[in-house]
């Protein structure tokens, strides 16, 4: 029998300690979590991808009265983002989220097994780790890329 462990190092911020282009990231998901249309949850989820070019592109999870219907806001940016520039690399991914009170979550919002699966083709395509921000209000964790959130997965056939 043999047995490894699989570790994540996850770093802890709060939000002056971030650089620009983060807190900017950090911002624009914010801001995206007011776009979300969530009237069944009445949880609003936004997401921000920087990309190679500069650009940053945000989404927000929509949902729908048939609900598997729905998505999730990051999928939603990352299949905006990808089928409008689709030769250019993602960078770095903000996730941030209102809960039911309208106020910012004051912990980081963790994606779902679906929305980290999809990301990490893109960070396959991007041949570079793409750091991912989960942005509450009080503690921000960064994980250093797509494949630390989703350990041991599915990749290639
Ligand atoms: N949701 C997201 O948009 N992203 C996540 O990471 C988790 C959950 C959405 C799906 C649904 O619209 C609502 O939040 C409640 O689950």
């Amino acid at each position: 029998m043999n047995t490894f462990d699989i570790t994540v190092e996850i770093k802890e911020y709060n939000y002056d300690e971030l650089d620009p282009i983060k807190q900017k990231l950090v911002t624009y998901a914010r801001k995206a979590t007011y776009r979300s249309y969530a009237p069944y949850s009445k949880f609003n989820v936004g997401a921000a991808i920087l990309l190679g070019n500069g650009e940053i592109v945000t989404g927000s999870n929509q949902e729908n009265a048939a609900y598997p219907s729905s998505l999730c806001a990051e999928r939603t940016a990352a299949y905006y983002a990808h089928a409008t520039y689709p030769d250019t690399p993602f960078k770095m991914i903000a996730i941030a989220a209102r809960g039911t009170d309208g106020e910012d979550l004051s912990d980081p919002i963790s994606p779902c097994g679906a929305c980290r699966q999809a990301l990490l083709e893109y960070e396959t395509l991007a041949k570079e780790k793409v750091p991912v921000i989960l942005a509450g209000k009080n503690r921000i964790f960064i994980f250093p890329s797509v494949s630390s959130t989703l350990p041991y997965c599915f990749s290639e056939f």
